[in-house]
Parts: C-alpha cells; structure tokens; sequence
C-alpha cells in the first residue's frame, strides 16, 4: 500500500482501491473525508466532557483554561487536519521527553540511553522516588530497569546532552524540539519560573540521580535544563506535527528536514509504548496500540508508524496524569482510521 492509500482504509479495501484507482482523485478526497470526519466528531464528541482536574503542583498550570481543547492529525505526507482550538499554546511538560531522548539518541546511539538509564517501565508515577530506589539491573547486561520518560530518566537524559556549557545544550534542545514541529519554539516565562519556584522534588531526584551515577556532574543545571525543556510552549499543531515527525521515519513531513535516523526512530517509538502514558501505558497500548507520551500541561501524542502523528490538547487530567479527553479522542479517531499497529488486517482474496 502507498502511504497515500492508508486513511480511511478499512485495510484490504484500501489496497484494492488503490490499485485500482491509481491516478483518480476521489479516493484520495474520500481518504481525507474520513479523516476529518473522524477528527470532527471526536471534537463533538468530547467537547463537553466535563471530568478530571488541571495539575496544580506547578501553579501557573492551574490558571491555564480547562475548556481549552484542540486536535490535530498530521499524516506522513504532510496533511493536517485538526478540530478546535490548534493556536493556544500550553507547556510542553513530559512530552519534551520524547524529544531529548530520541537526541541523546541520534547523538550517541541506541545504547547509550539503554545503558545509563534503561528501557524497562518502572511500573510507578512519573515523579516516584521509590523507582529509584527500586531500580534493578536487567541480569546480563548491567542496564537498569528504567527508562527517560519517567523524571529521573529524563533529568538523567537531559545531562546526557552535550555541550561546552548549560547555553549550548539548551541550544541543542530547542532546536531538536524545533525541528521536529517545523517552526521556532520559545519558553512560556511564566510556566518556567513557577516550575522552578516549586520543582524541589525534582531537585531532590537529580541529587540522587548523582549520587547513583546516572548524571555525571552538575545535578542543578540538569534540572534547570529540564525544568525549561518541560516550559516549551506548544500547540496541538506542534505537537501533532512532532507526533509525524516520528511517525514518518524521523522526517518532519511538512519541511521535509530529516531530523532523527530513521533506524533510530523504532527505539524512542517502542519507550513511547511501554512508558509514554506511566503506570496507565498498558491500559492505553491495549485499546490503541499506538506509542504515545503524555504531558501535564494537557497534551498527548501518539503516533502510528508509516501513517500519522495525532496530538489533543485538553489540560484535565486523570490520576495518572493523563489528559482524559485527549486520551479518548485519540483512542476514537484511531481506531476509527485503523490506526493501530499492533492490528493486522487479512488481505483481500483475488
Ligand atoms: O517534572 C514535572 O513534574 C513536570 N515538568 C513534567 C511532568 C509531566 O508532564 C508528567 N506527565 N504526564
């Protein structure tokens, strides 16, 4: 199947028709129906949901507006299609995860995060420090069962970043967050200072990241780092173009930049399915199958390889720390697309 061929494919069909139409514009236009249909009526649907609560242990994120709700699917050949408000932008958060593990990643390779912070899931919330004390060695190779999309992971990660000094990695950073949301991001100044009012326990996790060998040196700049990685602002647009940047082999699809080796790509996606979503990452995987990563700012983004990348923003959130309304519109529209990898469909007989 062409990678133009899969929306709105109920599989088999899709591969037929696309033979057979090959060069006629209404599958196409039938394709791209169903995707904004699909996206509309997760909007309708869910718009208004009224369940969970905005985070507040960072308090500019209790200020932000509850009702604020935005989707954008973005597929490998660079379409968009989005519902609701895709301008308004909110931290990044947790997401920024994603981004600074898969540069560590295209930096010094896929061995480098599996050994020094691991791959396993920690099975605990994303702030816990009893997984750091829990952490064990995967028997044979010395990596630890961890992974960089859990905070002491991703602080650990943010030091793994090179640079002369705290300006040239922050440069880096941004400007891998950049590249895979094709525009100029900038830090929301409110959100990053009333993050690092508030962040001792993060604090507290990068001086014993230090102390068990997982930073090298300089625990404080790798928090702050981290702390103004997470204060990236973004919209559902953004999020959902770096959600295709991933689901395009590491090719933004719009500026076409190759931001990440597409053979490297398959490690961070497979952190993303085991992780992204914390101690609900089996409960998620189980009625999408798409890797995916959660913020508490409100965004998620998922993305389903060789087709498309989708992000919500939406900031209520469950106890996990998952946006709800994003986690069930990209669950219906998903679903509705065949988006789910882990779902093979029976070939059409000839
Ligand atoms: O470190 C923190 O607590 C936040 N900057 C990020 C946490 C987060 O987004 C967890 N995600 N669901």
């Amino acid at each position: 199947m062409t990678r133009r061929a899969w929306i709105g494919s109920v599989g088999a069909v899709a591969l037929a028709a696309a033979t057979l139409t090959r060069g006629v514009p209404s599958l196409q236009a039938q394709a791209a129906g169903d995707a904004q249909k699909a996206v509309d009526a997760a909007y309708a649907k869910f718009k208004t949901l009224q369940e969970g609560k905005n985070a507040d242990y960072i308090p500019a994120l209790a200020k932000v507006d509850p009702n604020l709700f935005g989707i954008a699917l973005v597929t490998v050949d660079g379409k968009v299609y989005t519902a609701g408000d895709v301008k308004t932008e909110v931290s990044i958060q947790s997401i920024s995860k994603v981004f600074t593990m898969a540069q560590v990643i295209q930096e010094q390779g896929l061995d480098s995060i599996e050994k020094r912070i691991g791959v396993d899931a920690t099975g605990a919330r994303f702030n816990s420090i009893i997984a750091v004390e829990a952490v064990k060695t995967v028997v044979g190779t010395g990596a630890p069962e961890m992974n960089a999309l859990v905070n002491p992971g991703a602080i650990s990660a943010t030091s793994m970043v090179r640079g002369a000094n705290g300006d040239e990695v922050w440069k880096k950073i941004i400007g891998f967050h950049n590249d895979a949301a094709g525009r100029q991001l900038s830090v929301l100044q409110d959100v990053y200072k009333s993050e690092s009012d508030t962040n001792q326990r993060n604090q507290a996790i990068g001086a014993l990241m230090l102390a068990y060998g997982y930073i090298k040196d300089n625990w404080q700049q790798a928090v702050d780092l981290y702390t103004r990685q997470c204060s990236i602002g973004v919209n559902a647009r953004d999020l959902g173009m770096m959600a295709a940047t991933l689901a395009a082999a590491g090719k933004n699809p719009v500026t076409n930049k190759q931001v990440m080796d597409p053979d490297k790509v398959p490690g961070v996606l497979a952190v993303m399915a085991t992780a992204g979503l914390y101690d609900d990452s089996g409960k998620w995987l189980y009625h999408t199958g798409l890797p995916a990563k959660s913020g508490v700012g409100g965004g998620i983004i998922a993305v389903s390889p060789g087709k498309f990348g989708i992000a919500v923003v939406s900031p209520p959130l469950d106890d996990a720390g998952n946006s709800i309304r994003a986690q069930r519109a990209i669950t219906d529209i998903s679903n509705a697309l065949g988006g789910n990898p882990l779902a093979a469909r029976p070939k059409p007989k000839s």
